[in-house]
C-alpha cells in the first residue's frame, strides 16, 4: 500500500509515519509538508533514508503540486494531518487556518476525487463538538466548535463529508481528543510545560485551571487511524479518546511529581477567550471496531517527561527566534 501522509513532519503525524513502517514492512510513504513553524524534519531524521519513504516539501494548499503528486505518485490513500493547530495563535491571527484547515482540505478532496484514491481519512478533534460539562459526545452530536481553529476543522469534515455525499469519494473522518507524547511542538500545554520546568521557568496555567482535557497518547492514537485505515467504513466518523479525563491543574501536579517541582512554579495567567471548560467523547463506535487505549496515562507521561529531558537540543533549538516572539505576544515578556 502507498499512503500520501500530509503534515507528516508534525508532530501526530510523524509518530503515524514511524508507527506505519515499522508495522508495514512493504507500505510506502510519501510525506507532504510546507515545514511551517512546527514541522520538524528533524522528527524524521532516522527513517530519512528509508527507501520506503519519501519527503516532499510543499503546501497542500498549492493545486498543481497536488495534482502532480497524485498523478505522478499515485497513492492508494491519503491521510490529512497537515493543518494550523494551535488554539491560541487561530485567536491572534485565523487567517493561515481558513487557508490551510478548510481550504486546503478541498484542494486535497477535488484531487483525490479525479484521481480516484480508494481512501481519504480527515484528521479532526473533539473540539468540533465545543464544550460539555457533563455526559460525553457522539458522533452524531452537533458541532458547536468555539475557537477559530475548532471552527475551521468543523468545515473541513463538512466538507470532507459533502465529497462522499455528492461524489462517493471514500471519505473517513477521526476525532481524536488531546494527544501527548514526543515530538510535540512546546506550545502545547504538556510540552510547553515540561520544557519550562527544564528551564526553571514558571509554567501559565490559564483562568482557574480547572479546564478539562481527555489524554491520549500518542502511540494509542496512531493505532486508532490504522484500524480507521484498514478496517473503518467508509462515510462514517469515529471518536478516539484516551478514558483519561484530567483537569489541567492536575496533569501540572503531576509533571511537578515526575520532576521534583512543587507550586511555586505555577503562574496564573489571564484566561484564553472563549476557553472551552471541558472535552469529553464517547469512543464505543471504534471499541467495537477493535481498538482501546493501550497506554495508562501515568505511564505514557512518564515515557514523555522523559523524552524532553533526553532531547534537550530538540527542543532548545525550537524555543527561539520566532518561538520567543509568539510565547512573547502570548505571556508577556519573560
Ligand atoms: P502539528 O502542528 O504538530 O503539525 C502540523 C503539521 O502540518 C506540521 O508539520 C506543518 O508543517 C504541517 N502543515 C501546516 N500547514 C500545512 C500546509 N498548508 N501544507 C502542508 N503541510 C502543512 O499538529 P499535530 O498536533 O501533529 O496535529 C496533526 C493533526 O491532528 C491536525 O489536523 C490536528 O487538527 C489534529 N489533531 C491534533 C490533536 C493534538 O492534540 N495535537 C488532537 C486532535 C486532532
Ligand atoms: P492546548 O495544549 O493548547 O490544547 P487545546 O486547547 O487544543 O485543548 O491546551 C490544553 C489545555 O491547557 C487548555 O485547557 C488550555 C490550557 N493551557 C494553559 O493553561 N496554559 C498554557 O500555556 C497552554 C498552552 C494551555
Amino acid at each position: 500500500m502507498k499512503l500520501l501522509i500530509t503534515g507528516g513532519a508534525g508532530f501526530i503525524g510523524s509518530n503515524f509515519i514511524h508507527y506505519i513502517l515499522k508495522k508495514y514492512k512493504n507500505y510506502q510513504i510519501i510525506n507532504l509538508d510546507k515545514l511551517t513553524y512546527c514541522g520538524n524534519l528533524e522528527n524524521l531524521k532516522d527513517i530519512e533514508k528509508n527507501p520506503r519513504y519519501k519527503f516532499i516539501k510543499g503546501d497542500i494548499g498549492d493545486k498543481d503540486l497536488i495534482d502532480n503528486l497524485l498523478k505522478n505518485e499515485k497513492p492508494d490513500a491519503i491521510i490529512n494531518f497537515a493543518a494550523m493547530t494551535h488554539v491560541d495563535r487561530s485567536i491572534l491571527d485565523a487567517e493561515e487556518f481558513i487557508k490551510t484547515n478548510i481550504l486546503g482540505v478541498q484542494i486535497l478532496l477535488e484531487a483525490s476525487r479525479k484521481y480516484k484514491i480508494s481512501r481519504f481519512i480527515q484528521i479532526s478533534t473533539d473540539e468540533v463538538y465545543g464544550s460539555i460539562l457533563k455526559g460525553k459526545f457522539k458522533e452524531t452530536d452537533i458541532l458547536d466548535p468555539s475557537s477559530p481553529y475548532s471552527a475551521s476543522k468543523a468545515a473541513a469534515e463538512l466538507l470532507a463529508l459533502s465529497y462522499f455525499k455528492t461524489y462517493n469519494l471514500p471519505v473517513l473522518i477521526t476525532r481524536s481528543s488531546n494527544n501527548y507524547g514526543p515530538f510535540q511542538y512546546p506550545e502545547k500545554l504538556i510540552p510547553l510545560f515540561v520544557t519550562n520546568l527544564l528551564e526553571n521557568k514558571k509554567v501559565p496555567i490559564y483562568g482557574d485551571g480547572k479546564q478539562v482535557r481527555d489524554w491520549l497518547y500518542v502511540l494509542d492514537n496512531s493505532m486508532a487511524i490504522d484500524l480507521v485505515l484498514h478496517k473503518g467504513k467508509i462515510g462514517e466518523i469515529y471518536n478516539i479518546g484516551g478514558n483519561s479525563e484530567k483537569e489541567n491543574i492536575e496533569i501540572t501536579k503531576n509533571i511537578f511529581k515526575i520532576l521534583g517541582k512543587n507550586k511555586s512554579s505555577i503562574e496564573y495567567v489571564k484566561d484564553r477567550l472563549a476557553h472551552d471548560r471541558r472535552y469529553a467523547i464517547d469512543s464505543s463506535k471504534i471499541k467495537k471496531l477493535g481498538w482501546k487505549p493501550k497506554y495508562k496515562f501515568s505511564e505514557a507521561l512518564k515515557i514523555t517527561v522523559n523524552w524532553y529531558k533526553n532531547n534537550k537540543n530538540w527542543w532548545k533549538r525550537i524555543k527561539t527566534g520566532e518561538y520567543l516572539k509568539y510565547y512573547q505576544t502570548q505571556y508577556g515578556k519573560k
